[in-house]
């Protein structure tokens, strides 16, 4: 896919991951709606993009509230023109406890933002893409999508729904030229990893993982790659 004049919603672009990937893909020329419930960072980084000419649009917005992401659907298509090229579902909390300490609240919250909101937006984003003629759909999972471990249960239930959301969305949009990939990280050096005993020069950077997804999205349109695993120097996973 060539990106310039193209249009990218990325969910969690206030921070980590996500704004790296809004920075590249903005560099590249596409026109990217950035997204977050920090209404002066996110207007903090759309004067950052102006000034370096990079065309963004910020729409903040709470994902784990309902109603939230077909209202920032709506409201990014309003600025793109009615055309998406690439979502991004990349807005993500991070979980840790035993299951027997898992209220059903603490249940539907993280559930609600790293699965519930995914599935609203691809739901919208495909059946436009299938209209388009085309488009991609990025699911940021996590190596906790492949393996779970003692106190990852909600966390891990989060992202392995994701890579079961990417599957049928890549068979249900194939036929139409609508691309669905997964990238399963480990411990990536961002806000959310901060209280990992890992230092952050030992972790996987934010670069990397945007600079994945961008290799990605070059490439033909015959070719998809199925759940990227991106993992640690050493690391088992
Ligand atoms: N860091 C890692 O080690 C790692 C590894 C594998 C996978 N991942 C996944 O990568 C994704 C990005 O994480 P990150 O590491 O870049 O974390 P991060 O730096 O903490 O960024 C999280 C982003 O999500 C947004 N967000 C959080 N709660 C939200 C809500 N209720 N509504 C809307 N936006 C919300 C935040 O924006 P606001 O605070 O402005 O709302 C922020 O932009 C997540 O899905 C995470 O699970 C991370």
């Amino acid at each position: 896919m060539t990106l310039n004049r193209k249009t990218a919603l990325v969910t969690g672009s206030t921070s980590g991951i996500g704004l790296e990937l809004a920075r590249h893909l903005a560099r590249a020329g596409t026109r990217v709606v950035l997204t977050g419930r920090r209404k002066d960072l996110l207007e903090d980084i759309l004067r950052d993009f102006s000034l370096k000419g990079w065309e963004a649009d910020g729409i903040p917005a709470d994902l784990a509230t309902s109603g939230e992401a077909e209202r920032l659907f709506r409201e990014t298509l309003s600025r793109t023109g009615g055309r998406l090229d690439i979502l991004v579902n990349n807005a993500g909390v991070w979980h840790q406890s035993p299951v027997e300490d898992i209220s059903r609240a603490t249940f539907r919250s993280v559930m609600s933002l790293n699965l519930e909101t995914p599935f609203i937006l691809s739901g919208m984003a495909i059946k436009l893409m299938k209209r388009q003629g085309g488009g991609t759909i990025v699911n940021i999972s996590s190596v906790a999508g492949i393996e779970a471990w003692a106190g990852s249960a909600l966390y891990s239930a989060s992202k392995f729904g994701l890579r079961a959301l990417t599957q049928s969305l890549l068979a249900e949009g194939a036929p139409f030229g609508v691309k669905s990939f997964a990238i399963c990280p480990g411990y990536v050096a961002t806000p959310m990893a901060a209280d990992s005993p890992i230092p952050p020069e030992e972790m996987i950077q934010p670069e990397d993982v945007a600079r994945v997804v961008m290799a990605h999205l070059s490439l033909s349109g015959a070719t998809v790659l199925k759940d990227i695993v991106i993992s640690r120097l050493g690391a088992e996973q």
